[in-house]
């Protein structure tokens, strides 16, 4: 009985490891276990031994059962495994399209540089301690003319050519101003703050002159701020965005929301003030418009001139970013073009 049980324990070892199916598992299981199965044959025969024998073979045969059914288990669990290998195998998703796609010269996105420019002016403000704002495309009369000094009459309305609205009282504004009339709305002084954003007008396109551009507004209003306050401003401005101190001059400007009003020029960066093709020859670029506020522009705003007064600037921000990046035309910064917004991944 002995010999035949590790007959039968020696045929199962030699075959448990070609078993490679979990439905031929079953099967293998059965052939032992199973009711017809060779171990109950076995078991059958017990019968006919005395008692001593039976139970040592009892006791050698739950051994020899022990061990089979562990080593089913093991078999079982590499059998499994290997089905979930070859299921992941064949599932496998061919992911390389992402290098692909860098193959056909698709690079991840990069910032546009007015969007860069724009970032870090607001960065540099944020630095110097002020707020920023946001305002509408959209605007009516008021926010962009009236509020800002510039009555229905005044000629000032036609140096800028508006975009209005069929209802003729919504324009697309000409300007960021209108900022400052909202910025009075929601601040109480003493207060700074700057907002940039597209203003629009009905402009001959050229190298230098877009239909749609990009204006920062600045307004810092307070008790005794005087134009030196808004010099210095300017110029850590200007030095920041070109990265080194320039050299600024002001010059009377005429904007009706302002008074007095300037206009802010610095030395041209590429001939240092000799006079270039960039300069015009002159050894100055135009920078920003700027001045004191107007007291009937505080006043829009709720905000007494006898106690209060300040600064505000506005600047055009293509002309700066050209500036910066030598881009010789404005139409390049929205024309879309792949080939142009590329170069500047890297700044
Ligand atoms: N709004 C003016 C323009 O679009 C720019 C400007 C000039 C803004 C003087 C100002 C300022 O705040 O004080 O031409």
């Amino acid at each position: 009985m002995l010999q035949k049980l590790n007959e039968v324990k020696t045929e199962f070892d030699s075959l448990i490891d070609s078993v490679s199916a979990m439905p031929d598992m079953a099967q293998f299981k059965a052939d032992y276990f199973g009711k017809k199965g060779k171990l109950n044959a076995l078991m059958g025969g017990m019968r006919d031994l005395s008692v001593e024998d039976k139970k040592s073979f009892g006791a050698k045969a739950n051994e020899v059962k022990q061990d089979m059914l562990s080593a089913i288990d093991k078999r079982s669990q590499v059998i499994e495994l290997e089905a979930i290998n070859s299921k992941l195998e064949k599932n496998r998703q061919d992911i390389s399209w992402t290098e692909k796609i860098t193959d056909r010269g698709q690079q991840a996105a990069g910032l546009h540089p007015l969007t860069k420019v724009t970032r870090e002016l607001e960065d540099i403000f944020l630095s110097m301690g002020f707020d920023i704002l946001d305002g509408p495309h959209i605007e009516n009369e008021y926010y962009n003319f009236e509020a800002l000094n510039i009555p229905e009459s005044h000629p000032a309305r036609d140096m800028q050519d508006t975009f209005w609205f069929k209802d003729k009282k919504h324009l697309l504004r000409t300007h960021t101003s209108n900022l400052q009339i909202h910025g009075m709305e929601v601040k109480k002084p003493p207060f700074k703050f700057v907002g940039s954003g597209k203003v629009f007008r009905c402009e001959t396109l050229d190298a230098s002159h877009e239909a749609a551009f990009h204006q920062l507004e600045g307004m810092m209003v307070g008790h005794d701020i005087a134009v030196p306050h808004m010099i210095h401003f300017l110029r850590t401005l200007l030095s920041e965005i070109f990265k080194s101190e320039l050299k600024v001059r002001l010059r009377p400007g005429f904007f009706p929301f302002v008074e007095p009003g300037f206009e802010l020029d610095y030395e041209c960066l590429l001939c240092g003030g000799k006079g270039c093709s960039v300069c015009k020859q002159v050894g100055w670029v135009e920078a920003l418009g700027c001045g004191m506020v107007h007291p009937s522009v505080l006043r829009s705003g709720g905000i007494d001139p006898n106690e209060f007064n300040g600064f505000a600037f506005g600047l055009g921000i293509d002309r700066l970013t050209m500036m910066r990046y030598h881009i010789d035309d404005v139409r390049h910064l929205h024309s879309g073009n792949l080939q142009f917004s590329e170069q500047f991944r890297a700044y």
